[in-house]
């Protein structure tokens, strides 16, 4: 198999946390210095995916069907795009990947996170695990209050009470001190200049690491 040589981060966090603000900002600030950038989200970074978005986040299902949607999104994006462009060496954002699959899904709906990791272990490709993931993180109380705001219905997930989206905040946290190496907290709250940056803070070293071993 071809070596896979881009630099994969991942932006995550629960409901309203600001992370695609973040994420544009991000790509704007690593575009205008000259990076290869190339920015995607989960669910519906694929064509089959927009649609598996539009089923998964509005139609009633079990969470086991939940679950298998969020798969199948994910292993056609990867697929499709996250791969090819890691092996063109380039860095991709992603807005959401494994780990909401094995906070939501695993810890949230209760179907066990090993089991999630374990079916992601099975069918996603080998190489494609994030170098950093970037875990945005305040009460869900705050979160929910800005995802209400946005313009349009709440969705499903959004629509769960407030112990499920506890839940996700206690899972995230979790997953960080699981993968201390990987995964690093960002205090979310605050303006959005002092989330830019202290998400610059955060990413940096790993740009800098890239670079030095690319
Ligand atoms: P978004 O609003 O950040 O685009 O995310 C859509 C919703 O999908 C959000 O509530 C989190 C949820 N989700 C999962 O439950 N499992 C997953 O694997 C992913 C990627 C998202």
């Amino acid at each position: 198999m071809k070596a896979v040589r881009g630099l994969f981060i991942t932006l995550e966090g629960g409901e309203g946390v600001g992370k695609s603000t973040q994420l544009g900002w991000l790509q704007n600030k690593l575009t205008r210095a000259g990076w290869p950038v190339q920015v995607s989200r989960e669910p519906g970074g694929s064509e089959l995916g927009s649609k598996l978005r539009q089923i998964v986040l509005r139609d009633a299902m079990t969470p086991k069907a939940e679950l298998l949607i969020y798969l199948a999104d994910r292993i056609q994006h990867a697929e499709e795009k996250l791969l090819p462009w890691l092996r063109q060496k380039q860095i991709v954002l992603c807005d959401r990947f494994v780990d909401s699959c094995e906070v939501y899904q695993g810890i949230s709906r209760g179907l066990g996170q090993p089991l999630v990791r374990r079916l992601h272990r099975l069918l996603l490709p080998p190489a494609l695990w994030p170098g950093l993931t970037v875990l945005f993180d305040m009460p869900p109380e705050e979160g929910l209050k800005r995802a209400c705001l946005r313009v349009g219905e709440n969705d499903r997930l959004e629509s769960e009470n407030l112990n499920f989206h506890r839940t996700v905040r206690q899972g995230f946290l979790a997953q960080a001190e699981r993968e201390p190496g990987r995964i690093k907290i960002v205090n979310a709250l605050g303006s959005v200049k002092e989330v830019n940056s202290r998400l610059w803070e955060t990413v940096q070293p790993c740009l800098q690491a890239w670079e030095r071993d690319g």
